[in-house]
């Protein structure tokens, strides 16, 4: 059970790593778009969390404050993303630079208090 829960904690970090990623990417070929694979990636992040948010295998003690947090950021991450995109799809213009740095600053915060708390 024990390394059950590591693999799920491995997935969860490929979610921060899809999402950040490609968040970074856009940064790097000065696009500054919102794309499906940060969808996806906040979803494994979702997904996974939820499973992890579980107190398994018996005996674990979790951070439910840090969890709720977590939880909350990542639905205003989606939200942002779900608004963004919409937009994007109507304009064809990138999305509001300030939504697309709050997008990537919400997910970078995210890791940081996962590890950090
Ligand atoms: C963008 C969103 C998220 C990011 C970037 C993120 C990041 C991380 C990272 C990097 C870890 C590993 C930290 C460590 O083990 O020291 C972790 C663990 C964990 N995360 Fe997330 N997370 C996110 C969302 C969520 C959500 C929505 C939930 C639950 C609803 C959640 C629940 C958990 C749990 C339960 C652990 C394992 C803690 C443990 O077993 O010690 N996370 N997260």
């Amino acid at each position: 059970m024990d390394v059950l829960r590591h693999v799920v904690i491995l997935f969860h970090i490929v979610g921060f790593a899809v999402t950040f990623g490609a968040w970074f990417s856009q940064v790097a070929a000065r696009e500054f778009r919102f794309t499906r694979v940060m969808d996806y990636g906040i979803g494994l992040s979702l997904l996974t969390g939820l499973a992890l948010a579980a107190p398994w295998p018996a005996g674990i003690e979790l951070n439910y404050p840090k969890i709720a947090i977590k939880l909350v950021i990542l639905l205003v991450l989606g939200a942002i993303l779900g608004i963004g995109s919409a937009r994007q799809k109507r304009t064809g213009e990138p999305v509001p630079r300030a939504l697309f740095w709050t997008a990537g600053a919400l997910s970078l915060l995210a890791a940081g208090l996962a590890v950090i708390w």
